[in-house]
């Protein structure tokens, strides 16, 4: 049964109202005065609510913005004598759905009613189906192995509270599927989705970008524009490449991320948001702490909760299903009938490394798929860069000879103690083992590295 909320200070006109809304099969409930509408509102929540502008105690216009704060709250209709037009308009413009003028007649009130509700079930079923489309439209992440099994009950656990998630790992690996399943996993996955590329953005729009501007703030800001922190409120912004962001920028998104509230740039308010951060990076934080490139304050804020996404070698297992995955994706976009990988061809991709991750293999399939003349895809249809790497180990990493040395045994201790962690299953005490350490030795190490 539908609910109705009327707040009209005149008791007989609330008599008679309730009455004839019972009769038409609504439950009614009604209040005299503004004080106590928010709490019955979150007690029992109405679909509708009647609101008299003419309050005693509390502008009618007040109440329903109260009442619009949340988006999925009541349809509010206003009652209004005939003389205060203006105001009507006014309440129309904060959302009120309608208004009717007093007297009234029942027909016309119900007609009102009547179409509050429709409007509402549409919106409900238009939140719906964007969620569903938002499900639907983004790829699937792909895997069986047990580390990638595990990071996506990770993923599942983490989606369902408020924490803020740093998500890192090579290129390529995923980090931006992660961040969208911890939104679409999410009570927030109705609300706003918000991805923003730090290492995209030139220095000096980012924060107009990130908080939104006025109106002449600066040259070239012909009209106020709203910052992707407003327009991710309610949902989730993904602030993906992070330590790329300016140090001046980082010590204002702290700010941000401490008082819940943007400033725009030229603005003279503070805009309240309610926004789940999550930021993914390439390169290790704690080095670019080390290097003051990162606040390290920041760096804190922004730790509540960390994933790691493996690399794709460390993955073997999920290789062969991603790779036939992206063979089928290639056939639908290039028109072909590949039916599969040959296993030699399998073999020289199990042996590569693969440092650009899952995008490199993505590429490499669609290229094969394109080119190749047999109905599978056989060594000779692989680049040149996979075979010809096949002489490296490929557990070799890659190191850069310009690092210091302190900074190359940082980066090989970090390296080791990832991979007996993940060959551990995460249990530090086994993974100890694994380096042959006592376990004190490997916590001082991972609080020195910043691996938690
Ligand atoms: N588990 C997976 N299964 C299938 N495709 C994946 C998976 N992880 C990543 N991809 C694909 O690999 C590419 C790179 O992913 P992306 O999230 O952009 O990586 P990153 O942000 O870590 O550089 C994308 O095309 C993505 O769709
Ligand atoms: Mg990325």
């Amino acid at each position: 049964m539908k609910k109705i909320l009327i707040v009209d200070d005149n008791s007989d006109l609330c008599e008679v109202l309730s009455d004839m809304l019972t009769d038409a099969g609504y439950q009614v409930k009604s209040l005299h005065c503004g004080a106590n509408v928010l709490k019955e509102a979150r007690k029992n929540p109405p679909d509708i609510v009647l609101l008299d502008v003419g309050l005693p105690d509390i502008d009618g216009r007040k109440v329903l913005e109260e009442l619009k704060k949340n988006d999925n709250g009541p349809m509010v209709i206003m009652l209004t004598a005939s003389g205060d037009i203006k105001t009507v308009v006014g309440s129309m413009k904060m959302g009120a759905f309608d208004y009717v003028i007093k007297p009234f007649l029942n027909e016309e009130l119900l007609m009102v009613i009547e179409k509050a509700l429709e409007n509402r079930d549409l919106k409900d079923e238009m939140n719906y189906l964007r969620s569903e489309l938002a499900k639907t439209s983004s790829d699937k992440m792909i895997g069986t192995s047990s580390v990638f099994q595990q990071m996506l009950k990770k993923i599942r656990t983490i989606a369902q509270t408020n924490m803020t998630v740093v998500i890192h790992g090579e290129s390529g690996v995923g980090k931006e599927l992660v961040a969208d399943m911890i939104h679409r996993e999410s009570p927030r996955s109705g609300k706003p989705y918000i991805p923003v590329d730090c290492g995209a953005i030139p220095e000096n729009l980012v924060e107009s970008e990130l908080f939104g501007h006025k109106k002449g703030a600066f040259t070239g800001a012909s009209a106020d524009r709203k910052g992707k922190f407003e327009q991710a409120h309610g949902g989730t912004l993904f602030l993906d490449e992070v330590t790329n962001l300016p140090l001046a920028t980082q010590a204002k998104l702290l700010r941000v991320l401490e008082d819940q509230k943007v400033w725009c740039l030229g603005g003279n308010k503070a805009v309240e948001v309610d926004v789940r951060i999550i930021v993914a990076t390439n390169i290790d934080i704690a080095t670019a702490v080390k290097h003051k490139t990162f606040r390290d304050d920041l760096f804190h804020r922004l730790n509540e909760f960390n994933i790691l996404v493996p690399p794709l070698r460390e993955r073997e297992e999920d290789i062969a299903l991603i790779a036939n995955h992206f063979v089928k994706k290639a056939n639908e976009e290039l028109n072909k009938n590949v039916k599969g990988i040959t296993s030699e061809a399998f073999k020289r991709i199990l042996e590569y490394r693969w440092p650009g991750n899952i995008r490199e293999l993505k590429n490499v399939i669609k290229m094969a798929t394109l080119s190749t003349e047999s109905d599978h895809i056989t060594a000779s249809d692989l680049p040149l860069s996979i075979l010809e790497h096949q002489a490296d180990h490929k557990n070799a990493e890659g190191l850069n000879p310009e690092m210091s040395l302190e900074d190359l045994v940082s980066n090989l201790e970090m390296k080791l103690i990832r991979n007996a962690l993940s060959r551990a299953g995460g249990n530090k005490v086994k993974a100890a083992a694994l380096l042959r350490l006592d376990r004190k030795s490997l916590y001082r190490k991972m609080d020195k590295l910043g691996i938690s």
